[in-house]
């Protein structure tokens, strides 16, 4: 299959998407962007359509995958109620980086719920996302565009580099704004939880309850133990998850000669040859000026920096973003400074555990 390469210019918006629309409403799979990362998406309700993104992507199928649609509004039909918590969180939140699970609605049956009782819906703001959606007049189920086990894709040439030949369209939408996925959170009327962090954070979500006068605890389960057999509420927890093939290790520390002293050790011990580091501008000044000396100096193939902003925005903008680049640099350790879990600081360093973790499954502290 030959994959064509959709790009918008200013206020061609609709002119541009028409095929790719039309393309998903014959149940063909898109891949495009979205303000969290690119997703590849099919019709929500053509389930050979689904089924081929699992094949596409080699996704196991007992994990479900989030149907996104234009406005808060279209959320609704999909679920079986929707109440005063449902309306407030999504009122703030949707458009943006949320996602909301609730039970499904009776006549939700599709491939997309992987045989679950609940359903995961979003409202992407990414502006070509919106009209993508608006224009095929259907929602459109989409997981991360990446293959299964894969960092997901931030930039066109990441989409690209994993689907190039195996979709029909990739839509060209530049940097995705956030570089990690949607905040996820599960309601059943009575619980409410934390499945994923995101660029929303907990305390983005407390806030909301509390100006609502809404009284409920939300429950994190983002960095759960989960023992051989246990059932992870969010299938996709338990899978080996956003990990480049270089090693990634992290770089702990309470101040910046701490870290030093940690980067030297690593990059002394003699068992790596190609390393790349993700770090704080201000490590990277103290890095370069203590070492571009040494030796050992020389085996730094690629510093991807990020400013420590109030809500750790750009260090998780540019996580991915340095797994795809470092590996095509075919680095053999990236190491990645610790962020505080604040803001999209938790989304961080929950995907960068994720990626240190050797072995299939995912455990906390292991
Ligand atoms: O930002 C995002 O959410 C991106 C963009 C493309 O929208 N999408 C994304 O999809 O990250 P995916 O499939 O890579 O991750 C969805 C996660 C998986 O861990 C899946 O198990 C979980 O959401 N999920 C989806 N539906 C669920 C449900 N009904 N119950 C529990 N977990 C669910
Ligand atoms: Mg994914």
């Amino acid at each position: 299959m030959r994959t064509k390469i959709i790009k918008i210019a200013e206020n061609n918006y609709a002119e541009a998407l028409s095929e790719p629309a039309k393309a998903l409403r014959e149940g063909k799979i898109v891949a495009f962007p979205t303000e969290t990362v690119y997703g590849l998406g099919a019709a929500w309700n053509n389930a050979e359509a689904v089924y081929n993104i699992f094949k596409t992507k080699g996704r196991p199928q007992d994990n479900p995958l989030i149907v996104h649609v234009a406005k808060q509004e279209d959320m609704k039909t999909y679920f079986a109620f929707w109440d005063r918590l449902a309306e407030a969180l999504t009122k703030d939140f949707c458009p943006g980086p949320f996602t909301l699970i609730m039970p499904k609605a009776d006549h939700v049956k599709s491939p997309v719920t992987a045989g679950l009782s609940t359903i995961g819906i979003r409202v992407p703001s990414n502006k070509i996302a919106r009209e993508l959606i608006s224009l095929t007049n259907v929602g459109i189920a989409a997981p991360s565009a990446n293959l299964s086990g894969k960092p997901s894709p931030t930039t066109l040439e990441d989409c690209v580099e994993d689907l190039e030949g195996k979709v029909e369209y990739i839509i060209d939408g530049g940097d995705c704004e956030f570089g990690v996925e949607s905040t996820i959170v599960s309601w059943d009327g009575e619980v409410l939880k934390l499945l994923r962090p995101g660029a929303i954070s907990e305390a983005d979500i407390k806030a909301v309850l509390d100006r609502n006068s809404i009284d409920v605890e939300l429950i994190d389960k983002t960095g759960k133990l989960l023992s051989e057999d246990e059932k992870p509420e969010a299938p996709g927890m338990k899978y080996r998850h956003y990990a480049p093939k270089a090693e990634v290790n992290i770089i702990t520390g309470s101040n910046v000669e701490e870290k030093l002293d940690y980067i030297n050790k690593i990059i002394t011990n003699g068992n790596f040859d190609r390393i790349g580091l993700l770090i704080s501008e201000t490590l990277a000044a103290c890095f370069r000026s203590e070492f571009s000396n040494n030796e050992e100096y020389n085996l730094i193939k690629n510093m991807v920096t990020f400013r420590k902003d109030e809500r750790n925005q750009e260090a998780a903008h540019n996580l991915f973003k340095s797994f795809r680049i470092m590996d095509r640099e075919n680095l053999d350790l990236i190491l990645v400074e610790a962020v505080d879990e604040i803001g999209s600081g938790k989304a961080f360093m929950n995907r960068l555990r994720k990626a240190s973790v050797k072995g299939d499954l995912w455990h906390e502290n292991k």
